[in-house]
């Protein structure tokens, strides 16, 4: 039963019928508040499984949004593609902020359930993997998560397959006048991207003049932006890891806060930060 407001001020219960649909089933309530499982029952391990559950769904969302940015970059519609880039960059604030909450739980606390989690570990969130990947990070690229899950293996190798947020931005100064050098043009989409003197002076002229090249220019700092926000992201997973582990290993097998620092040195859209310099 459901209650309707007549616009009086008067609430009068409704009854559900075939049609109409609850909130609750709308949203698959039942399913989504029952795989929150515990292992052995400490009180943090809720927290812990809900921050993990909630990240993966909004790296769902992102995902969605960076494959429509893709398109609408290849198309050459940059507003559509402005729209969602700036959405991911919003979540990736959001997903920042559940570090202040994750904080609040101490070593005490995430010992106390830590065995229980074996050696599953974020290292092989597959979604984040993706993510990384579509932008243009693929230095992980060897990195092959759920091999056991088929679908997902081909899901990453149609990824690497294709060019990224940034070989499509290159592609892009390209398809605009500029003299970008063929090896950024068609290349190994796979392999990391590298560094080149073609594209360092597109994006150079490109903030020079920025009035003539107001779109392009825009982009760029839209991508600065996710760069920034991703960054963010690493660097608060980093200090609240090292606040709640020290420098124990991770549950993945890596060096732990050692490992996250160096992820910080990779980029996504190089030559873009590199004009800084430059100009
Ligand atoms: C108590 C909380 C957490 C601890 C102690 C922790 C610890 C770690 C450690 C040590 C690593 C390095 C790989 C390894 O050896 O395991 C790692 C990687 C990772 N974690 Fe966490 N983490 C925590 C929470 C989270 C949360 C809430 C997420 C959200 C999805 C997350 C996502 C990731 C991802 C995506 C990586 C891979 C990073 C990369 O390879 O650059 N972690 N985590």
């Amino acid at each position: 039963m459901t209650e309707a407001d007549h616009g009086d001020g008067a609430i009068t219960p409704k009854l559900d019928t075939e049609k109409s649909r609850a909130y609750g089933d709308f949203l698959r309530l039942d399913e989504l508040l029952n795989i929150q499982h515990r292992f052995n029952g400490a009180h943090d391990e809720l927290l812990f499984v809900v921050i993990h559950q909630t990240s993966e769904l909004w790296f769902k969302v992102i995902l969605h949004e960076a494959r429509a940015a893709l398109q609408d970059i290849r198309q050459d519609n940059l507003r559509g593609a402005f729209k969602m880039i700036a959405r991911i960059t919003r979540i990736q604030a959001q997903l920042s902020q559940a570090w202040d909450v994750l904080g609040t739980m101490t070593p005490n606390d995430y010992l106390a359930f830590r065995d229980e989690l074996g050696d599953s570990s974020g290292f092989q969130s597959y979604q984040y993997r993706m993510f990384e990947f579509m932008l243009g990070d693929r230095q992980a690229a060897g990195f092959a998560p759920q091999q056991h899950h088929p679908h997902i293996a081909e899901e990453i190798r149609q990824i690497l397959a294709a060019p990224s947020l940034y070989d499509e931005a290159v592609a892009l100064l390209g398809r605009n006048g500029f003299a970008i050098d063929p090896s950024r043009l068609d290349r190994d989409w796979s392999k990391r991207y590298q560094r080149h003197p073609s594209v360092h002076a597109a994006w150079e002229k490109v903030y020079r003049e920025n009035k003539r090249y107001w779109e392009l220019y825009e982009f760029a700092e839209k991508l600065a932006d996710l760069e920034d926000a991703f960054q963010s992201w690493r660097f608060r997973h980093m200090r609240t890891v090292q606040r709640i582990i020290g420098d124990k290993r991770g549950t993945g097998g890596s060096s732990g806060v050692s490992y996250l620092k160096r992820a910080l040195d990779r980029e996504f859209f190089p030559e873009i930060l590199d004009i800084r310099s430059t100009l």
